[in-house]
């Protein structure tokens, strides 16, 4: 039950970061009824196997003018009660931060801690600049004031950071022999996969939870995303798909018509009078699609949904009360709460995906479970050109990090990642799912959803997610075996 709490809770968190929402705000005004099953704390007590740490981190790696140089505390954990000391070159792990406060990181993912148990390694979790409480400037107001104060918060900039502090962790325990393993997961598996291709000579391996470094444009189709989410519910019922897909046009009919919008504001129970359709579908668009990147057989959403869709067809024939009837299966009986998606300037992913992180994600008429909705760049880049006063370079993650014929390069360049994905995931469609070489390869399987792997393992986990956390231990194992041999 916890852990299905957590990994709805998760999911709001990732998703909607990913979805160009503050997830502060986001779970302030909540979901309607999904937001009811709110995360609770699990075991405080952990805590004191964790050690909390500020680093005096320097502002700017890259520029040498006098601004550059001023400091700020930037937060990481260290856990060493697995650690073998530096004399058996016991390894670290260093977790690369993602769009999160690092605590939950620390709370939530367990997999890491498990792996440092197997490996008798010291686990070092850093907080991403610009999050939790890792703010250049003194505060989150005044980190987020302009582009001018933003300009800091890119991911070069983080991945310099983490490597400053990892380098200074290893001379304080006298483990400038020990190897350096990075874990992350999502945007911080980008990280972590990148931080080992970027800096090499400190990171001797990475493990890339759900890290999708190729959903960048043309590297990806932008339908990418939308076509797993399809294919999820698809496989879950051929007709709660079809239900679904219909759905919006019914929607669309009924708005049309003189008192439409208050009858969908009754039929779907919103907590306040729906003031245009579009509301109501961005919000159950997006309720899809946090179902479907957390759908797994445990918190097992879809077929809940598809099963109360399908099953109302008997006495309920009208198609937006069997959609109802879905989303009372999942979210239980409160009103809708209808949420603003628009970018907003206090949301740290939003600043990033206006200016590295553009992930073009749409699709065309009829071709997914949604209606017609392509990516267009030019509005996309107003939208960012209003908020934050940027214009977003959505070309420049692929020539910082790589990504046009990823299997050639890397082969006869690279060594040592892991890149594990769900399939079911729809970000996986943007994940490296080929063995590049002998040693950076994919590890995925059919049935997972985002960060499976990495979160925290229970005697109820499925047989082939207890198989994919078992690969990455010997594939961990093997690069570990050969760094004590040389
Ligand atoms: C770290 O820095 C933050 C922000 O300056 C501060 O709120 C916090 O108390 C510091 N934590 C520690 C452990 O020093
Ligand atoms: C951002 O705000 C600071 C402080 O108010 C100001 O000095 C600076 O000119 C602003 N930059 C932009 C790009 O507006
Ligand atoms: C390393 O030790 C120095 C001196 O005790 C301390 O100031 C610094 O914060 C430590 N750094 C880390 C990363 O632990
Ligand atoms: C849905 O699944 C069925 C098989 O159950 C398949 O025939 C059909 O093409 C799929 N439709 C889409 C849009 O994926
Ligand atoms: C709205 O609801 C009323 C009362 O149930 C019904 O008579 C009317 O036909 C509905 N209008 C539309 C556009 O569905
Ligand atoms: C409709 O607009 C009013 C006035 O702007 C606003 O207070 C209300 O929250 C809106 N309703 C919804 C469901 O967003
Ligand atoms: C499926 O739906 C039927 C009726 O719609 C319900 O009685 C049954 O409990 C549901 N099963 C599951 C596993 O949710
Ligand atoms: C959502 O918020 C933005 C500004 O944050 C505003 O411009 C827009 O009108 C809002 N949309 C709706 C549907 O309320
Ligand atoms: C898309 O699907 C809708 C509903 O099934 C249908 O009315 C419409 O004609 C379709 N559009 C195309 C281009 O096939
Ligand atoms: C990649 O190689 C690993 C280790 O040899 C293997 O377990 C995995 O199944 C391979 N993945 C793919 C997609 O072939």
């Amino acid at each position: 039950m916890v852990q299905l709490r957590f990994l709805l809770f998760k999911s709001f968190v990732l998703v909607v970061l990913t979805y160009c929402v503050s997830g502060k705000s986001f779970l302030k005004h909540g979901l309607g009824a999904i937001n009811r099953l709110n995360p609770t704390k699990i075991n405080a007590e952990r805590y004191d196997n964790y050690e909390v740490y500020n680093y005096t981190q320097t502002l700017d790696h890259f520029n040498f003018n006098a601004e550059s140089y001023t400091t700020f505390q930037q937060r990481y954990v260290v856990r060493r009660d697995y650690w073998g000391g530096p004399t058996n070159s016991s390894p670290i792990f260093l977790y690369t931060g993602e769009e999160d406060d690092v605590m939950d990181d620390v709370e939530y993912l367990g997999f890491p801690v498990t792996l440092a148990a197997r490996f008798n390694a010291l686990l070092v979790y850093i907080e991403h600049r610009y999050y939790g409480t890792s703010m250049p400037f003194g505060s989150q107001e005044e980190a987020y004031e302009n582009s001018s104060t933003l300009g800091f918060f890119t991911s070069e900039q983080a991945l310099a950071d983490y490597a400053q502090i990892i380098l200074d962790v290893k001379k304080n325990m006298s483990a400038e022999n020990c190897p350096v393993i990075t874990i992350g997961a999502s945007y911080g598996g980008m990280l972590a996969s990148w931080f080992r291709l970027k800096y090499p000579h400190i990171a001797y391996g990475a493990y890339a939870a759900s890290a999708p470094i190729l959903y960048f444009l043309g590297l990806t189709p932008e339908t990418g995303y939308d076509s797993v989410v399809s294919k999820d519910f698809n496989s879950t019922s051929a007709s709660c798909y079809n239900t679904i897909r219909e759905s919006w046009f019914e929607i669309d009919r009924v708005a049309a018509q003189p008192g439409g919008l208050s009858n969908l504001s009754q039929i779907f129970n919103t907590c306040k009078p729906l003031n245009t359709s579009e509301d109501l579908k961005d919000n159950m668009e997006m309720h899809y699609k946090v179902m479907a990147q957390y759908d797994n057989p445990r918190s097992n959403y879809l077929p809940l949904f598809c099963n109360a869709t399908d099953g109302s067809s008997g006495e309920k024939t009208y198609i937006l009360d069997k959609i109802v009837a879905g989303w009372a299966a999942v979210g239980g009986s409160e009103c809708l709460n209808i949420h603003n998606f628009s970018r907003t300037k206090d949301s740290g992913w939003d600043w990033q995906s206006c200016t590295e992180m553009v992930m073009p994600m749409g699709h065309g008429e009829n071709d997914t479970i949604f209606q017609a909705d392509p990516f267009n760049l030019d509005k996309y880049t107003k939208e960012c050109q209003q908020v934050f006063g940027v214009t977003p370079r959505p070309y420049w993650i692929p020539i910082e990090f790589g990504g046009y014929g990823i299997k050639t390069v890397l082969e006869k360049f690279g060594s040592n990642i892991i890149f594990s994905n769900g399939l079911r995931d729809p970000y996986s469609s943007g994940g490296v799912l080929q063995n590049i070489s002998d040693t950076i390869v994919a590890v995925y399987t059919q049935e997972g959803h985002h960060c499976l792997d990495i979160t925290t393992p229970s005697d109820s986990d499925p047989d082939w997610l207890v198989a994919q956390r078992d690969k990455v231990i010997s594939i961990i194992q093997g690069w570990l075996s050969n760094w004590v041999k040389s």
